[in-house]
């Protein structure tokens, strides 16, 4: 709408949308690359990427293109038909990621929900009564919906919403011996991320993940992981399944899927993938080919020879800046992460650090109170990289310099 003002666009969100989010008040008008531009004209890093959605950057020249061209040939038809760029997709994703089949829907949690009801009905087709549990970790998120917030380790973002569905135990994070015993004759699923993003970019102990893939199969339980956001060439691999070394029975997908179309998708082995037969699940929207159109060139650009082990490269100067930070300061405790997924645990207050890089050019968040969480997008280059790097050194508090 032209003439509207920063103000009035604030006022507008708050008269009119429900006050369930915690906005900054920029308004965004423009991206391009890793950069953004908010009505006033200023020009913003984003090192948060709509959270960890924009892999190929705002405005791709080929996203726009292919999306421009399937919105003039057909928007949506349903999924009582095919579609060739929907049928394409699936070959796409299925073949970058763990093989098997494909199922299609719009968001992360809806991916979750239908990976939840996958595993469960699988286990019922093998004539498994009574085994539905799903262990999940302390610290994780899985969505918002019913399943999703479920399989969430975090009561906070139970709060309020109680009751919550049956048939799911949750673990301390890191300990391998709790996975064991939770493990029983009970349990369907053991759902993971590879590295929990939303609670800090925690990365588990060294060989847990490996180590939970061989309980999971020494005790005929299935190993669904949750890549949300570290899948899709985060951390310098197609999945981070890959660079822990396990293989998912079921893997879930959504967020950069698209490039910032709503996308999600279930990726299975084939043989639980056939638990789904007709009119078990589905999604009027699922698959739509705009959205469509927009992954088949996000997975063929990631699948471009050199394309991740650029990743992984500037994720290394994007590792080594923020170590050279904390070097130089008191208050930041730890670095962590891997690839293109990086935080900063501070001793400081992370939301306010966070408004103060907003102000000086820079977007990042805080997954919590303490923790600064970067999630460039993967073509970022490397003197954006060094720009977002003295952005940050200058935006955390003077007193913490050594
Ligand atoms: C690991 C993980 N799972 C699930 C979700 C939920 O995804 P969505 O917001 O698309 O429903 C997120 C979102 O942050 C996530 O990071």
């Amino acid at each position: 709408m032209r003439g509207m003002g920063t103000q009035d666009v604030i006022d507008l969100t708050e008269k009119y949308q429900m006050g369930n989010y915690t906005r900054n008040p920029v308004v965004f008008v423009r991206g391009e690359g890793a950069r953004l531009f908010d009505a006033e004209g200023r020009e913003y890093l984003d090192f948060l990427g709509g959270i960890a959605v924009a892999i190929l950057g705002h405005t791709h020249p080929e996203v726009t293109r292919a999306v421009t061209v399937q919105a003039r040939n057909l928007l949506h038809v349903s999924n009582l038909f095919h579609v060739p760029i929907q049928s394409e997709a699936a070959r796409l994703i299925s073949e970058a990621t763990i093989g098997g089949k494909v199922f299609f829907c719009n968001s992360g949690t809806e991916a979750n929900e239908a990976a939840i009801k996958l595993a469960r009905k699988w286990t019922a087709d093998q004539g498994k009564a009574g085994v539905h549990e799903f262990v999940v970790l302390e610290g994780s998120f899985h969505g918002r919906t019913y399943g999703g917030l479920s399989a969430t380790g975090q009561p906070k973002f139970h709060k309020g919403f109680e009751p919550l569905l049956p048939g799911f135990v949750t673990v301390p994070f890191g300990d391998i011996a709790a996975l064991d015993d939770a493990l029983t004759e009970k349990t369907c699923a053991f759902l993971v991320e590879p590295i929990q993003g939303e609670s800090g970019v925690r990365m588990h102990p060294p060989g847990y993940l490996k180590e939970a893939e061989r309980l999971c199969r020494q005790k005929g339980v299935l190993l669904v992981v949750d890549e949300l956001q570290t899948g899709l060439g985060r951390t310098g691999a197609m999945l981070a399944s890959e660079r822990f070394g396990i293989a998912p029975d079921i893997v879930t997908l959504a967020k950069g899927l698209a490039n910032g179309l709503p996308l999600g998708a279930v990726v299975a082995r084939e043989e639980i993938a056939a638990a789904f037969g007709p009119g078990s699940h589905g999604s009027t929207f699922g698959g739509n080919p705009v959205c469509c159109a927009a992954a088949k060139v996000v997975i063929e650009t990631l699948r471009f020879p050199g394309f991740l082990d650029e990743v992984i490269r500037k994720g290394e100067i994007l590792r080594k800046g923020l170590e050279e930070i904390a070097a130089g300061r008191t208050d930041v405790r730890k670095v962590r992460g891997l690839g293109m997924m990086q935080a900063m645990e501070l001793d400081a207050d992370a939301k306010e650090a966070a408004r103060t890089c907003l102000r000086n050019g820079l977007v990042v968040n805080a997954t919590s109170e303490n923790v600064l969480r970067f999630l460039p997008p993967l073509i970022v280059n490397a003197a954006e990289i060094r720009h977002a790097l003295e952005l940050l050194d200058a935006s955390l508090p003077p007193g913490g310099r050594k």
